[in-house]
């Protein structure tokens, strides 16, 4: 293994405390979910060759992605969209294949989709990742009955019409489906519809999507765009008399138990996004400042849920997130097919400590989205097919022992270096802090995460760990040499976790020397 050294010039400090004896909420591990929807070559070519591909591959399911996607213990996948999913009709997408009725992706490059990755298929990727699925049901241009059908089919065990069409379709036992998206960005693509005629409609597709048997359904409400908290505030109110009588929790309940809301970092007007690949330092402030917005947002939206669930039993789910760049010149403009560069990595890192201190009231986040789409994890090449393992896929590695670990704060005690960013995207000219970091703990392990978001400057860290003794640190290092280093099929290697030397703990202080641009990861064992 490779072991990068510690920086030599004189760095810039941050000094912070961590109360290992004082363990906050926890940290769902579903804020590390992920997102595939049948848009550019994120099912189709990334996830799904098709049984007859030279690409090794099960039932269609490529096999290196799946094998890939298992290192990073996903712990649920959202599908079918997106936008795609209030165009999806997904009696369209059982049965024998050759069957299957085409339609056309309006949203995405206006191409044919012939639904030969529906249902079963899906739950087989499931299967195959050790994932939970989360499946959106079309509100936008679907019915109550066609959404009321898809659980049953799902869920139903008995003899009944949806369970016995699963059984023609060689599926015996039903599946276990926990979360349950009511469509898509309702405001927009997803039916363009006022904040007040959707809630109704959640409530409504709500009901119908009942429990089946011991198959408890969690109800995800489509949420806000960005900073709508409008949005946000009209469906508490719609819960009503629900959530005051407690009625929002637990099996065979009707209505929903969770509000989600999208945000994207975007570098600059939907015209000119900027390259992900080619961009200058004040692009990579910009992003970063963006992507630092996330947690005011999110903050916000945490508020308004306060006010009418202080025990917050209502969920925040954030299901999708991530950049949001120009397409790679010569890809299709509807196939959202961008590179990802060591700036991504950083935005991902930034985004993971803010889940992290938000973990009372964000029970889940998805990653828009996972191969081959805005903010990957994975690219396939579309001519030879070989897989490419982004600088974002490492901190989901680097992180996942965060998952289902107790949030342990991280008190900052001097000032944290910041530098003036401006935005051309919706961002107001601010400043861009200059250090992120997170702990957790979790079966006597602890784990911090540190970024050192400074593009040029090395960064020392001195957290004083109080409360219990920790053993030796095991540091593992993301970093390149430019933010703008990626991975090709070429060289996959370019951005990829190294051991690190540069971590101690001296007198009770763990200090960690990170170089410029970096991503840090440290375990230590307590007692
Ligand atoms: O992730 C790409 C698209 O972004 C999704 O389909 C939509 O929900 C959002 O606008």
């Amino acid at each position: 293994m490779t072991t990068t050294s510690s920086a030599s010039a004189t760095p810039a400090t941050v000094e912070g405390v961590i109360d290992l004896d004082l363990p906050g909420h926890t940290i769902s591990r579903h804020v590390y979910g992920h997102f595939a929807e049948h848009l550019g070559r994120c099912i189709y070519g990334g996830f799904y060759v098709g049984e007859d591909s030279p690409i090794p591959n099960e039932g269609g399911i490529r096999l290196d992605v799946v094998e890939a996607l298992r290192a990073l213990d996903i712990p649920n996948l959202r599908w079918p969209g997106g936008c795609f999913a209030d165009d999806y009709h997904w009696k369209h997408g059982i049965g024998p294949r050759d069957q299957r009725p085409r339609m056309v992706n309006s949203h995405w490059g206006d191409v044919v989709e012939d639904n030969s990755f529906g249902t079963h298929e899906f739950m087989a990727l499931c299967e195959l990742l050790g994932t939970e699925p989360y499946i959106s049901a079309n509100v936008g241009s679907g019915t109550v009955e066609e959404t009321s059908d898809w659980v049953q089919y799902l869920t139903r065990g008995d003899d009944s019409p949806m369970a016995d069409l699963r059984r023609a379709n060689g599926r015996g036992e039903p599946w276990k489906v926990r979360f349950w998206g009511l469509g898509n960005e309702p405001w927009g693509c997803g039916g363009n519809m006022s904040a007040e005629a959707y809630a109704a409609l959640a409530r409504q597709f709500a009901t119908y999507s009942r429990d089946m048997g011991d198959n408890e359904l969690y109800r995800i409400a489509a949420g806000a765009a960005d900073k709508d908290y409008r949005w946000t505030e009209v469906l508490m109110k719609a819960l009503g008399r629900a959530l005051g009588d407690g009625e929002v929790l637990g099996h065979g309940k009707s209505t929903f138990q969770a509000i989600s809301f999208h945000y994207y970092s975007v570098a600059g007007p939907w015209d000119d996004k900027g390259s992900a690949t080619e961009f200058g330092t004040g692009d990579y402030y910009g992003i970063l400042l963006e992507a630092q917005q996330l947690e005011r947002i999110l903050a916000g939206h945490a508020k308004v849920m306060d006010a009418y669930d202080p025990d917050k039993r209502v969920g925040l789910v954030l299901d999708e997130w991530g950049t949001w760049l120009d397409v790679e010149p010569g890809t299709n403009p509807g196939f959202l097919f961008q590179q990802n560069a060591l700036r991504d990595a950083l935005v991902a890192s930034v985004h993971f400590d803010a889940f992290h201190r938000h973990a009372d009231r964000l029970v889940m986040a998805n990653i828009a989205q996972t191969v081959n789409v805005l903010q990957a994890m994975i690219l396939t090449d579309e001519d030879s097919g070989a897989l490419v393992l982004t600088p974002s896929y490492h901190v989901f590695e680097m992180n996942k022992g965060h998952q289902d670990a107790a949030h342990l704060p991280l008190r900052l005690r001097s000032t944290v270096p910041v530098r003036a960013a401006s935005s051309r995207g919706t961002a107001p000219d601010a400043e861009v802090s200059l250090f992120s970091g997170s702990a957790s703990v979790r079966d006597d392990r602890v784990l911090v995460s540190l970024s050192n978001l400074d593009d040029s400057s090395p960064m020392t860290v001195r957290l004083d760990l109080r409360g219990a003794p920790v053993g030796e640190p095991t540091a593992r290092l993301l970093t390149a040499d430019t933010l703008q280093a990626h991975n090709t099929t070429r060289r996959g290697d370019a951005v990829a976790p190294h051991a690190y030397d540069g971590a101690r703990v001296d007198g009770g202080v763990l200090v960690v020397d990170l170089p410029a641009h970096s991503f840090a990861t440290v375990s230590l064992p307590l007692g």
